[in-house]
């Protein structure tokens, strides 16, 4: 939050709920600090009366969800989600994305495969011309020979390091190890992606390509642009 500014993360998340959320819908729940705002919202919508089934993106938001009264729905017990929202690191202008700096990229890419309407909540901090200038990949991997997988991913022309927590490895909700991998900048996503996903070892990367459906973006004047 800007100090003295509107809260740019709460705006767009209220917005995305409210505009795109109805009575009745399966709802993913993303992860972050600004989905974290929707996850509230919905369960106001809840508390309020509103029948939704919701699905988590990560441990993590189920926790908040369960400290809000959100029942959270297994995915593989609902048919579809109707509608998910949940934040980015980067969006470049044709929407496409790198996800992950919260460590839920794998859960979040599976929940937005079986989703109709992804929306992804942003403030204009996030948007760049190319992905991978500010922030790095992360890429999700198992432990076994992970620093042969990190030296394949090096291979691709970035600095692979691993994510840490304290003195030990990040371990992601499936139990996995994470390597934020900076690039200069990332020239040709689809081609890059089709690179680490063949490294054995790989388990999940944090672009996500034609998935955001709908991009809502907060600006420090308080107001909201959308991208579609
Ligand atoms: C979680 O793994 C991420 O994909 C988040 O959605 C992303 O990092 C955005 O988080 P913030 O809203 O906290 O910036």
């Amino acid at each position: 939050m800007t100090s003295g500014g509107p809260n740019l993360k709460k705006i767009v998340a209220e917005k995305a709920v409210d505009d795109h959320v109805k009575d009745g819908m399966i709802v993913g729940l993303g992860t972050g600090s600004t989905a974290e705002y929707a996850v509230k919202r919905v369960g106001e919508l809840i508390a309020n009366g509103y029948d939704l089934k919701c699905v988590s993106t990560s441990q993590r938001t189920e926790d908040l969800a369960h400290s809000l009264g959100i029942k959270i729905y297994d995915l593989n017990d609902v048919e579809r989600i109707d509608v998910t929202i949940d934040g980015a690191d980067e969006v470049d202008p044709s929407r496409q994305l790198i996800k992950g700096l919260g460590g839920a990229l794998l859960r979040e890419k599976i929940v937005a495969a079986a989703t109709l309407t992804e929306v992804i909540i942003v403030d204009e901090t996030k948007i760049v011309d190319k992905l991978g200038v500010r922030t790095p990949l992360p890429v999700e991997v198992v432990p076994y020979g992970h620093k042969k997988t990190a030296y394949a991913l090096e291979r691709q022309g970035c600095k692979a390091t691993l994510r840490m927590k304290g003195d030990d490895p990040f371990i992601t909700d499936a139990g996995n190890y994470i390597y934020d991998c900076k690039f200069e900048s990332i020239d040709s996503p689809f081609f890059l992606e089709s690179r680490i996903d063949v490294i054995p070892g790989v388990v999940e990367n944090g672009l996500f390509l034609n998935t955001a459906d709908i991009v809502l973006i907060s600006h420090p004047d308080g107001s909201v642009t959308k991208m579609e």
